[in-house]
């Protein structure tokens, strides 16, 4: 698959690693430019390529965006519309700034994001897992204690295929709902929220 990484820090990184690692071809964006991604781009080898970040939502049929929550608004929306776009983003007011929609608990960054990008399909996923972890934890498929990732989303289609992705790259996907309902369940201070658990206790302790 081709996949277009809006965001290239801690998380955009590992998981482009990951997904060139299983085959995937990868276009990885910052908000500074194409040319300071080289070092990486040269890590990762011929399976990426540095692009602006309105490139990168063009590229493939599915987009990962991992910026700061704060900076959600700079997200190109061209390009992503009908696309299945990963949303790995948490809120931290600290680093963010405050968002009284959120801090109300009127509704998710999830869904504002998705407001943002009318069209897309929007799963989130690796929010709940600390980046170092990610980059370390793989195991395969049955390994015990294999890591579960929480996913959540509005069309099961494209949960689908962010299960398969989340597998392929090491990982077992759990399934929480829709973004309103599931995704409120790992973000940042809840009980699944990087608790690494693998997928029999994960679903025990969502009441799945
Ligand atoms: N760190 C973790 O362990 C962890 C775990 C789970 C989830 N998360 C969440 O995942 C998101 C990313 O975290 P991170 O730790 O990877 O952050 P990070 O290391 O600070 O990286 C953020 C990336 O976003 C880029 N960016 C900002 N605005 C952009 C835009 N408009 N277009 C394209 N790229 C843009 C930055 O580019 P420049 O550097 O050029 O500005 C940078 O590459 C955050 O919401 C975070 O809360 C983090």
């Amino acid at each position: 698959m081709r996949i277009g990484m809006i965001g290239a820090g801690n998380i955009g990184s590992t998981l482009a690693r990951h997904f060139v690692r299983v085959g995937h071809e990868v276009a990885v964006s910052n908000s500074r430019g194409p040319e300071t991604l080289a070092a990486l781009v040269g890590e990762l080898g011929c399976g990426a390529q540095a692009v602006t970040a309105a490139e990168a939502a063009r590229f493939g049929e599915i987009a990962v965006v991992s910026v700061p929550f704060g900076k959600y608004r700079t997200v190109p929306v061209d390009g992503l519309a009908g696309k299945v776009v990963i949303d790995t983003n948490n809120y931290y007011p600290s680093r963010d700034g405050r968002f009284a929609e959120l801090d109300e608990d009127r509704t998710t960054s999830s869904e504002m994001l998705a407001a943002h990008l009318p069209g897309a399909l929007i799963v989130k996923a690796f929010n709940a897992i600390r980046w170092e972890h990610l980059r370390d934890g793989a195991l395969p498929p049955g390994s015990p204690g294999r890591i579960a990732i929480p996913i959540s989303g509005d069309d099961e289609e494209a949960k689908r295929l962010v299960t398969g992705l989340v597998d392929e790259i090491g990982f077992d996907a759990v399934d929480l709902g829709s973004l309103a309902v599931g995704g409120r369940k790992y973000q940042p201070g809840e009980r699944l929220y990087v608790a690494d658990l693998p997928s029999e206790e994960m679903r025990r302790l969502a009441d799945l």
